[in-house]
């Protein structure tokens, strides 16, 4: 790091946008080393953020004096480099909604000074940071890009619920137009952790959106795999496991693929091939084998207990309705789809998941799952989240003498089903 960029360090103000499951943790890794501004619209949350409690994770903070949480954007113009993190979903169309970005991003033009470094954070597709964002940026603040203000990107790759693999020990991704902006990127994020400097934003928009379809089409695969199976009446769990005794067999498991990250970004890359003429086959097929998961798990489920003589309106539990183990965040949550099937089916559904805020479910979905399992019983679980407390669970307390567990994570050594 050359003298002038640790100068501009120990100087410089910071403002996150966007204080979610991405911008809080970055925030408060980079308010150890920098007087920092956290900016959300959500007055809700900047009032929790200020007690030191994040709904999210349901966690509680020691709130350090460099930050100053608000949802008042005036305080915006004492930064100097802007960090924007804020979400970048899909219509139910699965094109881009740029509406929060896009919005984000003209609050910080309007604050923009001459010299100042903005950097996206939000996953997006390429040429959206250079082509889209930077002109808001230029037209809401008469500034010259990359002359009077810099602009950078840096994809974020945290994994929410996951304690080995943290924004601290994983390699970011830098990217920005000039190697001054670049050697401030540099700068700002080694004090927290290692990073690449990837040679052009577009590479980093690419880079991060390949990770996450690769893991989509992984599991994908896999998930065809477990319809195969079924079809030819063999157990994936077994085929799986004499697979992976292979050294270069890869290791993952069928299930539901929801999330923010997955199960959205294959559309971002799908939407902007579009622009360039190509059609992407195999991004399409993935999304559409992890789409039909639930409709599969529904149907296998039925068939069982047909099988087993449960009648038609038996009752069953669902353990999870986050995305994934371990993790409060319900987004695009395929529990939803699953519980559906079954209702449609004529089951009595039920849902238990002790990492959400039940509220927030009734608000997004439109049920409330369980508030505990006391003094319940079931002739039909399903465990699709490998959260640590349904470990501890004893799910054979919960149902009749005639049932099913099924256990899609593969944990119970009781389950009486599994793929
Ligand atoms: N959650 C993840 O695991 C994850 C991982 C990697 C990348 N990402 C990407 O990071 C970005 C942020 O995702 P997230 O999960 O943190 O989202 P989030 O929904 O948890 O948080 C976003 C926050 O931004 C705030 N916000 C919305 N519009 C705003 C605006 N105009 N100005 C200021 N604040 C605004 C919201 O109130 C919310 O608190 C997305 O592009 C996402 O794809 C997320």
């Amino acid at each position: 790091m050359n003298s002038e960029a640790i100068r501009w360090c120990v100087l410089v103000k910071v403002a996150v946008i966007g204080l979610g499951y991405v911008g809080l943790p970055l925030l408060l890794a980079l308010s150890k080393f920098y007087k920092i501004i956290g900016f959300d619209i959500d007055a809700t949350r900047i009032r929790n953020l200020i007690k030191g409690f994040d709904n999210n994770t349901q966690a509680h903070f020691a709130p350090s004096q460099n930050i100053f949480f608000t949802s008042d954007s005036k305080y915006l113009l004492e930064a100097e480099v802007f960090i924007i993190a804020v979400p970048t979903p899909i219509y139910t169309n699965k094109t881009p909604d740029l509406s929060h970005l896009f919005k984000a991003t003209k609050i910080v033009a309007k604050n923009l000074k001459k010299n100042d470094l903005v950097i996206f954070e939000s996953t997006t597709y390429p040429f959206c940071t250079n082509l889209q964002c930077t002109k808001i940026l230029s037209d809401y603040s008469k500034l010259v890009a990359e002359k009077d203000f810099f602009v950078g990107y840096s994809p974020e790759r945290i994994n929410p619920g996951d304690d080995t693999h943290c924004l601290e020990n994983t390699t970011k991704i830098i990217a920005a137009n000039t190697p001054y902006a670049k050697e401030r990127m540099r700068a700002l994020y080694e004090q927290i952790t290692d990073v690449y400097i990837a040679p052009s934003i577009e590479v980093a928009e690419m880079a991060k959106l390949i990770e996450n379809a690769q893991r989509d089409l992984n599991i994908a695969f896999i998930n065809e795999v477990a319809i195969m199976c079924d079809r030819l009446n063999l157990s994936a769990t077994e085929v799986l496991k004499a697979a992976r005794t292979k050294w270069n067999f890869l290791d993952f498991a069928p299930g539901l693929v929801g999330g923010h990250c997955i199960s959205v970004d294959p559309y971002y890359l799908a939407f902007i091939m579009k622009d360039f003429s190509y059609k992407p086959k195999i991004l399409s097929m993935g999304r559409y084998v992890n789409n039909k998961m639930p409709s599969f798990l529904a149907k296998k489920i039925r068939n069982l207990s047909v099988e087993l003589g449960l009648g038609s309106e038996s009752q069953v539990l669902i353990l999870g309705l986050s995305f994934k183990e371990n993790c409060a965040d319900m987004r695009n949550s395929k529990v939803v789809d699953l519980r559906k099937k079954f209702k449609k089916q004529g089951f009595k559904v039920k849902v238990f998941d002790p990492l959400i805020d039940r509220s927030h479910a009734k608000k997004l979905f439109g049920f409330k799952p369980l508030k505990s399992l006391e003094s319940r019983k079931f002739d039909i679980v399903i465990l699709v989240n490998a959260h640590k407390e349904f470990l501890d669970l004893d799910i054979r307390s919960l149902v009749r003498e005639k049932h099913i567990v099924f256990d899609l994570k593969n944990i119970l050594s009781y389950a009486t089903h599994r793929l």
